[in-house]
């Protein structure tokens, strides 16, 4: 499939199928996110995969109950040490954000839905996965086969969002 029509086929997909997920998709998807840039190469993420019912239920309690109905959840997890820092700015957070959209749209072009998933209450999250304290659970993301399919959501027009020389 074209990069653009990756894009524009991507949906937050909330309802999932029970069909498994193949395994040589989810490597596909992960290696998607494993060439994504980041802050000086420094690629300080980590992503759990998790299938278990009982560690997805526990990670659904966190926040996005239904995100424990898809087959499988993806984390994304941060190391912020490891990352860059300019200005205050935290890197870390843009390094898991190009990394789990190069995951989503790799998922896409596979035929599977994603949902990001920002809010959530991290302490019990990172509980629920054993996360070590001085990581961030950034993100996580249901995966699997839609059991529906959104229209596209709306989006500002392009000449609202850009302009050319100056602000
Ligand atoms: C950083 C980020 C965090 C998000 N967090 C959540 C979330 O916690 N729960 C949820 O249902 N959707 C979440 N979303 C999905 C957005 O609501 C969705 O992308 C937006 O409404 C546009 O819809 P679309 O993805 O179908 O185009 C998040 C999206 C982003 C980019």
């Amino acid at each position: 499939m074209e990069l653009m029509d990756v894009i524009h086929q991507r949906r937050s997909i909330r309802k999932y199928k029970s069909d498994p997920v193949p395994e040589a998709d989810i490597e596909y998807i992960l290696e998607a996110a494993r060439l994504a840039p980041s802050w000086a190469n420094s690629q300080c993420w980590k992503f759990i995969v998790i299938k278990d019912e009982n560690v997805k239920h526990q990670l659904a309690k966190a926040g996005n109950g239904w995100i424990a109905d898809a087959p499988v959840i993806i984390a994304a997890c941060a190391n912020p040490v490891k990352s860059g820092i300019k200005a205050d700015q935290q890197y870390y957070m843009l390094d898991i954000g190009i990394a789990m959209e190069h995951l989503i749209l790799a998922a896409t072009e596979r035929g599977l839905g994603t949902c990001w998933i920002g809010w959530f209450d991290e302490e019990p999250a990172k509980k629920a996965l054993g996360v070590p304290d001085n990581i961030r659970l950034v993100a996580t993301t249901p995966l699997g086969y839609p059991d529906e399919s959104p229209k596209p959501r709306g989006r500002k027009e392009l000449s609202e969002i850009t302009s050319f020389e100056k602000y």
